[in-house]
């Protein structure tokens, strides 16, 4: 079995994953412009935010120190998050956003198969059904074209 400091290790991988995912949402949501998109991203970005506490009190039961949360990406999602910034609109947002969830999908379903006690692969099996209903949900909107169809509200 993993020592707990690996298990620590691991864990603060992840939960940093997930704060540059919240900062990649909060930049995302400010440029969709169609409501019912930018709401269900609002909830996906509080999965994100979820993860981060849930995994933050493992970290600190087995005597570790979570990451704080940074005010700016740190690096850990590169590519297709930072790049949120150079993109406008709903299109490029979700495109954007896609990107990023294949990193946290890639990333949750590596961490499913580390060797870990039961209670803490049950957070991340949950963790990576999020990722997925996240990444289907940007596929999705992204086929559907969302961004031109009806109802645009600005
Ligand atoms: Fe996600």
């Amino acid at each position: 079995m993993i020592s707990d400091r690996d298990i620590i290790e691991k864990l603060q991988d992840l939960v940093q994953v997930d704060i540059d995912a919240v900062h990649a949402y909060g930049q995302a949501i400010e440029k969709i412009d169609i409501v019912s998109v930018r709401e269900q991203v609002i909830r996906f970005q509080e999965d994100h935010q979820r993860h981060i506490s849930d995994l933050s009190a493992v970290i600190r039961r087995l005597g570790g120190e979570p990451p704080k949360f940074s005010k700016d990406f740190k690096g850990f999602l590169l590519e297709g998050f930072t790049a949120v910034r150079s993109i406008t609109g709903t299109e490029g947002a979700l495109k954007a956003l896609k990107s990023g969830e294949d990193f946290t999908n890639k990333r949750y379903s590596d961490a499913r198969s580390w060797s870990l006690p039961m209670d803490i692969l049950s957070i991340i099996q949950s963790n990576y059904e999020d990722e997925q209903r996240h990444l289907h949900y940007v596929e999705q909107a992204i086929n559907d074209r969302v961004w031109e169809t009806a109802g645009v509200t600005r």
